[in-house]
C-alpha cells in the first residue's frame, strides 16, 4: 500500500507523475472538464490543528474527481478516544482513503501501518508534502525548467522547510536556506536530507543575504507555528533579523516571494513584499487543489 507521509519516500520519477497529474487535471479544470474519474469515492479528512488550505482544496478536489470527503475534527479526538490502530482499521473498512493533519508525525505513521487504504499527510510537526507539491509546481509555472535552480528558504526549519528540503533535492534544485542557530535543522534531519537526494546541493547559513542571492524563489513561513505558542514572545526576538522584506528582496530582483499561508504581516514577512509584484501567494494557495488532486489520483491509481 503506497502512502504519501513524506516525499523522501518518492522517487523523483513519482513526484514527477504526481505533478504531471496534477497539471494535467488542472488544464483539463480550466476547460470546463471535471471527470468523475473516483465515482462515490470517499476520502476521510482528520484534522488535530485547523487549517484553511489543506481541507478545502482537499474536499473541493474529492469532488471535483467525483467523490466525497468527510471531515473529522475535534469531536473524533484523535489519538486519545480510542488507540490510533483501531481508528485507522474501522476507518479502512469505510473509506477509500484518508488524509491526516496531525500534532505528532509518529501518529500518522502509526495510522498507516494498520490502514488498508491510502494514507496523505495533510501536516505534522515534521513535514508538509502536499505543500512543497504545490509550490514546485507553482514556481514552475512562474519560471519553466527549474533543474539547477536555487532555491532561498529564510526564517524557521520547520515542517514546510522540510518538505522543500526534500523535493527541492529529488528535483536537482539547490536549496539555500538562512536560519538562527539555534533553529537550525539537527544533525538527524540533515542527514535524511543527505540521504533523499545524495547529491543534492544543500546549504544553510545565518545570512539572509546570502541565502535569497542569484536565487528564483524566497520562502519564507511564520516564526511560531501550530503548537509553539507558548514559544512566541522568544521567537519574535530571535527571528527579528530574518524578515524577508524590501531591503532583503533587493538581493534578488528576480525571485519570486512564496509562504506557504498563513501569514503574519510584520513579522516574517512585509505587507509591501507578501502583496507586491514579487509576490505568488495565491496562485501557490490556488495549486494546493492541483497538486493535491495529481496526488489523490496517483495513489488511486495504484489501487485499480
Ligand atoms: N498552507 C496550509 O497548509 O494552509 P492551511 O493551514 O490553511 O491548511
Ligand atoms: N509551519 C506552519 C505551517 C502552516 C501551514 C505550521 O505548522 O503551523
Amino acid at each position: 500500500m503506497r502512502h504519501l507521509l513524506t516525499l523522501k519516500d518518492l522517487t523523483t520519477a513519482e513526484i514527477e507523475d504526481v505533478l504531471a497529474i496534477g497539471k494535467a487535471l488542472k488544464e483539463d479544470l480550466k476547460r470546463g472538464i471535471r471527470a468523475p474519474l473516483y465515482p462515490n469515492c470517499v476520502m476521510g479528512m482528520i484534522f488535530q490543528k485547523q487549517s484553511l488550505r489543506t481541507r478545502v482544496s482537499f474536499e473541493t478536489g474529492m469532488t471535483h474527481i467525483g467523490g466525497h470527503a468527510i471531515y473529522l475534527a475535534g469531536d473524533v479526538d484523535f489519538g486519545k478516544r480510542e488507540p490510533i490502530r483501531d481508528f485507522a482499521r474501522v476507518m479502512s473498512e469505510m473509506v477509500d482513503l484518508v488524509m491526516i493533519r496531525a500534532k505528532h508525525h509518529e501518529d500518522v505513521v502509526e495510522f498507516a501501518e494498520y490502514a488498508s487504504v491510502p494514507v496523505i499527510n495533510g501536516l505534522t510537526d515534521y513535514c508538509h508534502p502536499c505543500q512543497a507539491l504545490a509550490d514546485i509546481m507553482t514556481l514552475r509555472e512562474l519560471i519553466g525548467d527549474t533543474t539547477g535552480k536555487k532555491f532561498s528558504w529564510v526564517g524557521d526549519a520547520n515542517n514546510v522547510a522540510l518538505s522543500l528540503a526534500f523535493i527541492c533535492g529529488k528535483l536537482g534544485m539547490k536549496f539555500s536556506m538562512a536560519t538562527p542557530k539555534e533553529y537550525q535543522f539537527s544533525d538527524d534531519i540533515l542527514q535524511q536530507i543527505h540521504d533523499n537526494a545524495p547529491e543534492a546541493d544543500f546549504e544553510v547559513t545565518e545570512d539572509p543575504v546570502e541565502a535569497v542571492t542569484d536565487s528564483v524563489a524566497v520562502y519564507t513561513d511564520v516564526w511560531v507555528s501550530m503548537g509553539q505558542e507558548d514559544e512566541k514572545a522568544k521567537r519574535e526576538k530571535d527571528f527579528a533579523a530574518y524578515q524577508v522584506n524590501a531591503e532583503l528582496m533587493k538581493h534578488c530582483p528576480q525571485a519570486y516571494f512564496m509562504h506557504c499561508l498563513p501569514a503574519r504581516r510584520g513579522f516574517e514577512v512585509t505587507e509591501d513584499v507578501i502583496d507586491g509584484p514579487q509576490s505568488a501567494i495565491i496562485p501557490e494557495a490556488g495549486n494546493r487543489l492541483h497538486a493535491q488532486k495529481g496526488a489523490v489520483v496517483w495513489l488511486l491509481r495504484q489501487l485499480h
